[in-house]
């Protein structure tokens, strides 16, 4: 996590404000219900970028311009590593048959589990929640997997340079109106690595829709400022 908060401090200073330049627009308040337009006029605001940014777990089937995937992952790919190591891949994932493939499995994955389920529910009833859970999480036009090569310069620093991507990708993705979600248990690294082919030299960070939301969820509650802050001693 501080390696996130220090990723956000470095897109404040370096990434933002190019693409800000990039699009050319007016601050405005944010507005609600929010629309990709609206948010997109925020981002001249990093402010609005940072409190607004979500984790999404349901989408539009909206599909997204290849040129906005390929700067969304161009501002992930500023993030600084260890020595500069740079040890990632994105892969992106857009077909519908793998990515029902994957949902499928997940399905099979959680239901088989039903036995240890402590709620009073039918299995059926169990498998439908199920269903509706992995039909959302798996709603999204685009799928992101972000992964990191075991055999990097630095391979012991992947695991702080991997969520800084992370970070810097759902970032980007907010100020062009699209939702993410750094997704880790709930799409198991194994049920991944089977469906994408991804080799084991490879280690999954995580894997994020992209997406329109279907709306944009309110804040979860946030420790308050004070909780975090030390000056000089512990
Ligand atoms: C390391 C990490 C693992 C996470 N794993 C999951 C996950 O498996 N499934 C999921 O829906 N969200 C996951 N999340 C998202 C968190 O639930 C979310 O960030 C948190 O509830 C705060 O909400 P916010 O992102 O909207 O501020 C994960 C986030 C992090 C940083």
């Amino acid at each position: 996590m501080k390696n996130l908060i220090f990723g956000i401090w470095f897109l404040l200073t370096a990434v933002v404000p190019a693409q800000v330049k990039t699009i050319g627009v007016t601050p405005v308040s944010p507005t609600s219900p929010e629309t990709k337009e609206s948010i997109i006029a925020q981002t001249s605001n990093i402010w609005d970028v940072f409190n607004h940014r979500r984790s999404v777990r349901k989408f539009k089937s909206d599909s997204i311009p290849e040129t906005e995937i390929i700067k969304i992952i161009d501002a992930a790919r500023m993030a600084p590593t260890s020595g500069n190591q740079q040890p990632w891949k994105f892969l992106v994932v857009r077909d519908r048959n793998k990515i029902n493939q994957m949902k499928e499995a997940c399905i099979k994955r959680v239901v088989g589990r039903y036995d240890k389920n402590t709620m009073k529910e039918t299995k059926e009833q169990f498998e439908e929640k199920v269903r509706i859970r992995f039909g959302n999480y798996c709603s999204a036009p685009v799928y992101i997997i972000i992964l990191t090569d075991n055999k990097s310069m630095y391979p012991d620093y992947n695991h702080w340079d991997g969520p800084m991507a992370a970070g810097y990708l759902m970032l980007a993705a907010r100020a062009l109106g699209y939702g993410t979600v750094f997704i880790t248990d709930a799409i198991p690294e194994s049920v991944t690595k089977e469906v994408f082919n991804i080799p084991d030299t490879y280690t999954r960070v995580c894997i994020t829709p992209l997406g329109v939301p279907v709306e944009w969820p309110k804040s979860p509650e946030k420790k308050k400022l004070e909780d975090f802050i030390l000056y000089e001693k512990f």
